[in-house]
């Protein structure tokens, strides 16, 4: 069976897909499973720099390092590179169904969604953009993207 592999895609790809990418990677390490995981932003401004120093600082409260990562722009390719692909909000959803490849009747080939669709209770709700909030907003960044990150490992169980 193909390793499965997961595209967590934001605005800026350096505050919540970074922090989601590092949730999944860790729930993914404790469950024993191999995932492909990387995050791209629908933006390409901060293409080539670290996360934002928040979100660096949120992850190592969980004892993880993000600092080494670096932001990119989402891909026509990553479209068929990821098996999933999660959009944090609905406007990154949207700007993704923009651009991705249309298969055959202009049917979607990929598997585009909502993250927080994921999480029972939460459904079709965003995990709101913290870079203009506080280090409180960086904190429940990551408490939606931990647990979108439980609820996708326990599938690949
Ligand atoms: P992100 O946050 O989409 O969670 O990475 C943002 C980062 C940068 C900007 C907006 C949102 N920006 O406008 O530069």
């Amino acid at each position: 069976m193909n390793q499965p592999s997961v595209l967590f895609v934001c605005l800026g790809n350096i505050c919540r897909s970074p922090l989601a990418e590092a949730a999944l990677r860790a729930e993914a390490i404790a469950a024993g499973l191999a995932v492909s995981i990387d995050s791209a932003g629908t933006g390409g401004w901060h293409a080539g720099s670290p996360p934002d120093s928040r979100a660096i600082a949120e992850a190592e409260r969980h004892g993880i390092d993000i600092s080494h990562y670096r932001a990119r722009q989402v891909r026509v390719e990553d479209f068929k590179l990821f098996g999933q692909i999660y959009a944090l909000d609905q406007q990154n959803l949207r700007d993704l169904r923009r651009i991705e490849p249309k298969g055959l009747l202009g049917r979607s080939i990929s598997r585009v969604g909502l993250l927080m669709d994921l999480v029972p209770g939460r459904e079709g709700t965003a995990v709101i953009d913290p870079y203009g909030g506080t280090a409180e907003d960086f904190a429940q960044a990551w408490a939606d993207v931990s647990a979108a990150a439980r609820v996708l490992v326990s599938r690949m169980l």
